[in-house]
């Protein structure tokens, strides 16, 4: 049942993001709406670890900006311009970005004043990044190696059934 939703952390963060990995995929599979699904997403990863923020910024081509998607937490900035900020630098990169002191990370987007370090994992589809996914924790130097594969591996999912939603 969706409400039993329950990741044990006590085995380490490796583990658990196998765990939340294998959930994301279960939550996913035969839900062909794209909202409902990265809505999901975001609430499986805010269950098991309560940061700050989650949530996904979706490339608007019509404006060349991101947008701002299903996620958990305080309200947000609705559009991040391109070229400032740590989630368009994940966008035009097409890399993961791990921030440990947003306050030295030029440019970056202070949506919240209780950010303290941001990891945003770019989408990429057929080459192209079509979201990012971006954590914010109130803590410095939050995300490391393990949090970088986790998040890949999640972005991986959605990823695979991206042109598969509507
Ligand atoms: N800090 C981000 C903006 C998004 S919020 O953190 C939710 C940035 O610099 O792009």
């Amino acid at each position: 049942m969706a409400e039993d939703w329950y990741i044990d952390l006590s085995s380490g963060k490796s583990e658990a993001y196998v765990a939340l990995r294998q959930g994301v995929r279960a939550l996913m599979a035969g839900e062909p709406n794209r909202t409902a699904n990265l809505a999901n997403v975001t609430a499986a990863i805010q269950a098991t670890f309560s940061w700050h923020w989650v949530g996904f910024y979706l490339v608007d081509e019509t404006r060349d900006e991101l947008v701002l998607g299903p996620f958990q937490g305080p309200v947000a900035c609705t559009r991040l311009q391109r070229g400032k900020g740590v989630c368009a630098a994940a966008w035009t990169s097409q890399a993961t970005v791990n921030v440990p002191d947003v306050e030295a990370f030029p440019g970056h987007v202070a949506c919240s004043s209780l950010t303290r370090s941001e990891l945003v994992v770019p989408v990429v589809v057929d080459g192209i990044v079509v979201a990012v996914l971006d954590i914010d924790s109130r803590q410095e130097a939050d995300f490391d190696a393990d949090d970088e594969a986790g998040m890949a591996g999640l972005v991986q999912e959605v990823e695979n059934l991206w042109h598969s939603w509507s």
